[in-house]
């Protein structure tokens, strides 16, 4: 067994100490850890409203899969200055305002050889961060991983709780179901609204729903009298499913935040790949040298269009998100400057004419694959 972290003498348990059965055995306790207090640098006429929830957030967050990863991003390794640039990217982002995180209890699982849990990591730099900032508000939405042998309501709380554990908190802003579950959905749904009773979470989301399942999601818990706050799916310039399938104008019909994820395409739509200079990892065989050449005109223009606004590409592609209103972008950062390049996709917008303009070039690019799980 491997322990993460130790919070007031209390263990914590990793997502790999997690058994087929779900069972974390009795050593878990109820902690009670500092809650992070609140900010004065957000300003918050920037922030939205999560769907019906009463949670404001920043109208960009940053994603924290790649911090202590190494079965996807980092070239399958961790080391000291990829943390110290990860703390760099969340510093940068609360520098600027940007007060909302997105992790999940699978980031950087132990499973992975030399991964270190991307919650902790997150605990640690709100920690760090709240010594010389007391008053830093940050905004921490993670997720359930619905595993198909985590059975019924119970399982949601217990995965909740290992998940604060991780984090050093005793509440997280948004409680997320990563996928739908193959079974035992609708346990997690009320184990979902048992974490808002519970006082644990202040909202509930769902990630990776259907149009079907968000509407029975959405209804389910409106019989609990609990808002389902946001779905959270693939969605980008080149990865426009959500508009296909029915999700974005569910959404909006429901009142639900859609939270995009890979907001930029994974780096593709940086415009810094290229047929010459592949991403690193797993992503090579998704954006392939010919991905990249058929990706070209729609980068240029993107280009082009960011010139007239003195903004690079990469803020381009996340105000065309964010200004649709109701999409909220969680474009992952690894060092300080690319978070400092996501704030400023915010606080201007293209008009209704380049946003159609840029959809419109990009549906001549073949849609990238996504995460099968969106068709469960
Ligand atoms: N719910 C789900 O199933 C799900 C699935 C995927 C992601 N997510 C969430 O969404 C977040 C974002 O998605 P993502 O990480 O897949 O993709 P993304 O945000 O589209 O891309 C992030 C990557 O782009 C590159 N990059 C970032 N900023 C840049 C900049 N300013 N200039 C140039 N390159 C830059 C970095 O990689 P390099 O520097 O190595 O190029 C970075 O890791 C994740 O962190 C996670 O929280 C959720």
């Amino acid at each position: 067994m491997v322990l993460h972290v130790h919070v007031n003498n209390y263990r914590c348990f990793s997502f790999s100490e997690l058994g087929p059965s779900g069972s974390r055995g009795r050593a878990l306790r109820r902690t009670r850890v500092r809650a992070v207090a609140s900010d004065s640098a957000t300003k918050e006429g920037e922030k939205v409203k999560l769907g019906g929830s009463e949670l404001r957030v920043t109208k960009l967050g940053i994603g924290a899969w790649s911090w202590g990863d190494t079965s996807y991003w980092n070239n399958f390794e961790w080391d000291d200055r990829k943390l110290k640039d990860a703390k760099g990217a969340f510093d940068a982002s609360v520098d600027r305002g940007i007060t909302f995180f997105d992790t999940a209890e699978v980031y950087g699982s132990r499973l992975s050889f030399g991964a270190i849990n991307s919650e902790t990591l997150l605990g640690r730099f709100i920690k760090e961060r709240k010594v010389k900032d007391p008053e830093v508000e940050v905004a921490v939405a993670t997720k359930f991983a619905a595993l198909p042998w985590r059975l019924g309501r119970q399982s949601v709380l217990a995965a909740l709780k290992d998940s604060l554990c991780r984090l050093g908190l005793s509440t997280v802003e948004l409680y997320q179901l990563h996928w739908p579950g193959i079974w035992g959905n609708e346990g997690y749904l009320d184990g979902l609204a048992d974490a808002v009773e519970s006082g644990l979470v202040k909202a509930v989301g769902v990630s990776n729903y259907s149009e079907r399942r968000l509407r029975e999601a959405h209804e389910k818990l409106k019989k609990r009298n609990i808002p389902l706050a946001s779905n959270q799916v693939n969605y980008s310039l080149i990865y426009r499913l959500p508009e296909e399938n029915g999700v974005k104008a569910a959404c909006d019909e429901l009142g639900i935040t859609l939270i995009a994820y890979s907001p930029i395409a994974q780096g593709a739509l940086t415009g810094k790949y290229t047929p010459e200079n592949l991403p690193s990892g797993p992503r090579r065989r998704i954006y392939t040298p010919e991905f990249l050449t058929k990706l070209r005109p729609l980068l240029n223009r993107i280009t082009d269009i960011g010139q007239s606004y003195n903004k690079t590409p990469t803020q381009v592609a996340l105000n065309w998100l964010i200004s649709q209103g109701n999409v909220v972008p969680i474009p992952g950062a690894k060092s300080a400057e690319q978070a400092e390049e996501f704030a400023g996709a915010l606080g201007w917008r293209l008009t209704e004419e380049e946003m159609d303009e840029l959809r419109s070039l990009a549906s001549d690019t073949k849609p990238v694959i996504g995460f099968p799980v969106e068709n469960l």
